[in-house]
């Protein structure tokens, strides 16, 4: 009826539960509210210094309450979910935390998820929560997936993404996937005043909220359901990596607010990483996007917690040494979730006789320039040995451009570090702007990797369709934000953060690299207006024009701009408001 009547298809059709026809991509959704991340704790005492950070910001007295919120930490995908007059009208998924994928008719297809909510909700509302697969459902999607011959997920977490992330709806319908709701975005007006007011109104709403969800008024509450749900992990039936504590008391959350990414008023206190172990059977040296040089251990492979593990961080030369690490030793492993997996121990009782003391190479592996330590004011050596090549160490530009296209910088559909390396190996790109004169030089000469070498008749020596379907991804990406362009460069010292504060404060790439410039041939006036400026201190500044002063990087940055990249200049602060330009000094007390 529905496809024959397409104006009588309500937003909370039934049907939309067993999927729909397969669409051409996902869109961006951007969210009104940033999706945040946590911070962690890994110790009891880091547990009991959020408390006292909190009772510290809040200027709470020792003995007066705070009431604070445990609950597992789901090792799933979060989601938002928006409700407008109670009808589900936009699922995405986190993305950046500011930009998510819209996956609205995958989501619809989750059993946990109404398509309508109660009467009486606020009119507009988003929820957050995780999407997840519970062992059980994971091991028999498994067997399925043995059975047809196809590949098995190596965990829970990768089973629920490749789900969720399906054009094709209708297999994700045909995958076990469930959802917690524990936070929200935007609500048109708070139904409570306490987070656990809110979990009971998402419960009443018909959401599923986790049943281990408690409060308690002292840290020490927090620590005993740590341990109590450490205790039961295995048992929930579903993967968990931790705890996630958070403030009850709503107003007290909108006061603390958040640092960067990450709220002020809630913290993620991880599970121990999982361990298993196995012999180590090189070291080989890793060149870094800023010359740094990490030795990485090559594995007998090994499963740790669900994923097999062949290379590890071994860090630098100093905890190699510290630790006694030797080649051929067996190693004890460890790997937690978002984390490279590293090496812990040696196993000293098994220690071959041949196993071989490591020497840390005096000179870059991949360009054969000098590696040294940087020594910082007092002359001590710093951790890091760095290869002294610069530009001309191809391993540095190579990391440089998998720097360039990574999510938080150009973010360009198609184009990761898999296909950095291969364009690299191809001579292709080499520097960020052959990126964007990359399809002119494929019209006229492309290389036969990326033809059609066999298939339809038609198609033979012809461009493959995701050659032309990255194209298009480059062409979207000439219109960039400033501050992704800026931290996209790679710049020492320039992340996120302070990227945003370089293009808010400079407005364009020119304008940054004409004051960065003249501050280098000794501008000292320019200089100390750039060092008044909140967040740019002495060694953001010295990276700026250490980066600026090398010619290559301002032809780089200059090439960008001649190949057609427009950088968005980022949204002016008002700068015609009775406090513009003034200093305020607040004295005194604030009562609530
Ligand atoms: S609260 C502002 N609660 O962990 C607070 N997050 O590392 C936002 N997660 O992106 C998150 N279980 O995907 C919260 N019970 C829980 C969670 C949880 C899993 C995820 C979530 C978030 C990530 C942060």
């Amino acid at each position: 009826i529905e496809n024959r009547f397409p104006n009588l298809k309500r937003a909370d059709s039934p049907s939309d539960k067993v999927g729909a026809t397969p669409s051409g991509a996902f869109g961006k959704v951007e969210h009104s509210v940033a999706m945040l991340s946590l911070g962690n704790a890994f110790t009891p005492e880091d547990v009991q210094e959020f408390d006292t950070r909190i009772r510290r910001f809040l200027n709470l007295e020792p003995d007066a309450e705070l009431a604070l919120t445990s609950e597992p930490k789901i090792d799933g995908l979060s989601a938002s979910l928006r409700y407008e007059n109670g009808v589900l009208v936009r699922g995405a998924t986190r993305g950046d935390g500011r930009v998510g994928e819209d996956i609205t008719a995958n989501l619809k297809t989750l059993p946990d998820i109404p398509h309508r909510l109660p009467e009486g909700v606020p009119d507009v509302l988003e929820i957050r929560g995780e999407v997840y697969m519970s062992g059980a459902n994971f091991a028999a999607l498994n067997a399925r997936q043995i059975a047809a011959k196809a590949k098995p997920f190596a965990n829970p977490r990768n089973a629920a993404a490749g789900s969720l992330r399906q054009l094709d709806t209708k297999i994700t319908a045909a995958r076990p996937l469930s959802f917690f709701a524990y936070t929200w975005g935007v609500m048109s007006y708070l139904p409570a005043d306490t987070q656990r007011g809110m979990m009971a109104c998402f419960e009443a709403w018909g959401f599923r909220v986790n049943p281990a969800f408690i409060g308690v008024t002292h840290p020490d509450g927090l620590l005993a359901h740590w341990a109590d749900i450490e205790a039961r992990r295995a048992s929930l039936g579903y993967d968990i990596d931790g705890m996630v504590y958070k403030v009850d008391r709503l107003d007290y959350q909108a006061r603390l607010g958040f640092v960067s990414r990450a709220p002020r008023w809630a913290i993620a206190h991880k599970f121990p990483a999982e361990q298993a172990s196995t012999q180590l059977n090189a070291i080989e040296i890793q060149v870094g996007r800023t010359g740094a040089l990490t030795p990485v251990a090559k594995l007998e492979p090994v499963t740790v917690g669900g994923v097999v593990v062949s290379n590890a961080t071994l860090h630098n030369g100093d905890e190699i040494a510290r630790k006694d690490i030797r080649i051929g030793d067996t190693v004890v492993v460890q790997r937690a979730r978002d984390v490279i997996p590293q090496v812990v121990k040696p196993v000293l009782q098994a220690r071959p006789e041949n196993s071989l003391e490591f020497v840390f190479p005096t000179h870059c592996p991949e360009c054969g320039s000098a590696a040294v330590r940087d020594v910082d004011e007092d002359g001590k050596a710093d951790v890091v040995t760095r290869c002294t090549g610069g530009l001309t160490c191809p391993a540095q530009a190579r990391e440089r451009l998998k720097h360039f296209v990574s999510r938080a910088a150009l973010d360009i559909d198609g184009l990761g570090q898999k296909q950095i390396d291969e364009f690299w190996q191809a001579s292709m790109v080499q520097a960020p702007q052959d990126i964007f004169t990359l399809q002119a030089r494929f019209e006229d000469n492309p290389p036969a990797k990326w033809l059609y070498a066999n298939g339809p008749k038609d198609k033979l020596g012809t461009l493959k369709e995701s050659v032309k379907k990255l194209f298009k991804a480059i062409e979207a990406r000439k219109t960039v934000d400033l501050d992704r362009l800026i931290f996209g460069l790679g710049i020492r010292h320039v992340g996120e953060t302070t990227a945003r504060g370089l293009a808010r404060h400079f407005g364009s790439l020119e304008k940054m690299m004409q004051d960065v410039r003249d501050m280098g041939r000794g501008d000292g006036a320019l200089r100390a207006d750039l060092e008044a400026v909140d967040g740019f201190g002495e060694t953001l500044l010295d990276s700026l024009v250490a980066f600026f002063g090398e010619e290559k990087n301002c032809e780089s940055v200059q090439a960008l701009l001649t190949a057609g990249v427009r950088p968005t200049p980022l949204e002016a602060v008002a700068q015609d408001t009775p406090v513009a330009g003034k200093t305020i000094v607040f004295t005194g007390t604030l009562v609530q």
